[in-house]
């Protein structure tokens, strides 16, 4: 069963009539206006199978301006609309909550244009590429703006972009989501550590706002303080204040050297312990800092096929994992290697394995990445995602474990060196029982702490009546202000992000 939200479809909005399919179609063409059931039901249900929606009308866009179009007619007409990306998204977002109109931007993939130090390796970029038009230029910074998003075709980001420049961004959902989505839900990700926040790599967006004005916001530029920066509104907005239809990013050069390490530690203290010797000794090499407990290591080995502890069975309370990236192999990995020694001696690290290849790599990688998976597939799962101090943190996990005793695994993982904890609430069923437990305790216990209720994930539906945990009256109004500057007329992803009772 599925977790319900108790709430009322808005009576301002419209319903779909004939009318407005025919409009559609006249601006889309026939194919792109979809009403199939199978598509429906897969685009209305998000990646959890916990959130459903019942929309009948999902509609595909191609240029910038048909999304405009669309946006217009829709407003004119009052229909609420949910942009959607590649739909994995954890906070129930992406989907409809009742019958809004789908607008899914899979169809805007292509590569615009990309800026780097040679003109060589065009072919790179033919294979997942759906007929875009690739213009190089002489410069020595490396961009890439995207026409819209792309589903990121392989492991690796950096294959995405290029063989010499990577995505400054890697996520276990690589393999589905989108630029567009990323860049709306402002994701995190495994590498947040070492590039920084989206806020930071994003230099200039396209957005197209719910009147269907379009916005171009998209520069190139690495300095630019003319008047407000207005991208950053749209960036991490979850589609609530206009859709993103194009992006330009920063893309960092692709170095040779990787170097991971899969590694047990006895207790959380010395996790921590380890992330601040790691920041000091291994400094900007270092690219990766992410960590699990036992209990998510369980479910991984339980539920995943193929996946195995590379560590000897034993008392192992957490697992940490130690990338670096950089540009010279040898010393890089000596560098390394001396870390992880002095750590065995002095007890931080109880024992560790480096990557001799890239499949270990990989294999390694799984295990983090896998958890989500894990906890999907080991049944109903309550996500928390939660910037928390980081000698907090565990605390946190601990006491949520003493509180439900036996009735849930309670298990903690996450990004450890962004001081990011996913706690998650895993047990058979959808349990309200248990749900009262948890909540609001756990928004409580953050807010005390002067943590944030959403670290990477956004607010989406679940927690769009929670921002108050982690801002500020004001603040909130100022945010409502500007939704309503931006939509008066609420069509663009409602009952997300701001509590409903401030917008409608
Ligand atoms: P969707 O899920 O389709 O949409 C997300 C939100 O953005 C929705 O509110 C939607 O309305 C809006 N949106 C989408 N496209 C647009 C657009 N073009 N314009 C305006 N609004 C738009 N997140 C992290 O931050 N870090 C992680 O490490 C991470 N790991 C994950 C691992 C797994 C296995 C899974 C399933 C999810 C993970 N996520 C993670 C969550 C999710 O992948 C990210 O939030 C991702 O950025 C969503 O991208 P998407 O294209 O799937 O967007
Ligand atoms: C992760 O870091 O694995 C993702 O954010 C997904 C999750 O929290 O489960
Ligand atoms: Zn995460």
């Amino acid at each position: 069963g599925s977790a319900p939200i108790v709430m009322q479809r808005n009576p301002m909005f419209s319903t779909i009539n004939a009318d407005d399919i025919t409009k559609f179609k006249e601006i889309l063409g026939e194919k792109n206006v979809v009403q199939d059931e199978e598509v429906l039901l897969a685009a209305n249900t998000d990646w959890m199978q916990k959130y459903k929606g019942s929309s009948n009308l999902l509609l595909q866009p191609r240029t910038t301006e048909e999304v405009s179009q669309i946006l217009k007619y829709c407003n004119s007409r009052c229909l609420a609309v949910v942009p959607q990306g590649g739909n994995t998204g954890l906070v129930g977002g992406s989907v409809p909550v009742f019958d809004e109109v789908i607008i899914n931007m899979g169809s805007m993939k292509n590569i615009i244009s990309f800026d780097k130090d040679e003109t060589s390796k065009v072919k790179a970029f033919v294979p997942i590429q759906s007929g875009g038009r690739v213009i190089f230029r002489k410069t020595t910074r490396a961009k890439v703006i995207f026409r819209n998003e792309a589903t990121v075709p392989s492991l690796d980001f950096g294959c995405f972009v290029s063989i010499r420049f990577v995505m400054p961004l890697d996520l276990g959902a690589k393999g589905s989501c989108q630029i567009g989505g990323n860049v709306s839900t402002n994701a995190g990700g495994l590498r947040f550590v070492r590039y920084g926040s989206l806020h930071g790599n994003v230099l200039g967006l396209e957005a197209v706002l719910a009147n269907g004005t379009v916005l171009d916001m998209l520069g190139t530029l690495r300095k630019d303080n003319t008047g407000y920066d207005l991208k950053h509104l749209f960036i991490g907005s979850e589609g609530s204040l206009g859709i993103i239809s194009k992006v330009s990013i920063l893309t960092p050069p692709k170095l040779s050297s990787v170097n991971l390490a899969f590694l047990a530690c006895k207790d959380y203290v010395s996790c921590q312990n380890l992330l601040l010797e790691a920041k000091r000794k291994l400094g900007n090499i270092l690219s990766a800092f992410e960590f699990l407990d036992s209990h998510s290591m369980d479910l991984v080995l339980n539920h995943l096929e193929g996946v195995r502890n590379p560590l000897p069975p034993s008392m192992h309370n957490f697992y940490v994992l130690i990338e670096t990236t950089g540009s010279d192999q040898s010393y890089d990995k000596e560098k390394l290697e001396a870390f992880l020694l002095r750590y065995m001696e002095v007890g931080l690290i109880s024992d560790g394995v480096l990557a001799q290849d890239i499949n270990q790599a990989f294999s390694f990688w799984r295990i983090r990445e896998g958890v989500p998976e894990a906890l999907m597939k080991a049944g109903a799962v309550y996500k928390y995602d939660l910037s928390l101090p980081i000698e907090k943190m565990y605390d946190l996990v601990e006491e949520m474990r003493m509180r439900l005793g036996p009735a849930a695994k309670v298990v903690g993982y996450g990004h450890l060196g962004d001081g990011n904890l996913h706690l998650n609430i895993s047990l058979p069923e959808y349990d309200d029982t248990v749900l009262g437990q948890v909540e609001p305790f756990v928004y409580e216990w953050t807010s005390k702490h002067r943590g944030s209720i959403s670290a990477e994930h956004g607010l989406g539906l679940m927690k769009a009546n929670k921002i108050h945990y982690s801002k500020s009256t004001e603040s909130v109004h100022l945010m409502v202000s500007i939704k309503k500057l931006l939509d008066p007329n609420g069509i663009l992803n409602p009952y997300k992000v701001l509590p409903s009772s401030l917008t409608s």
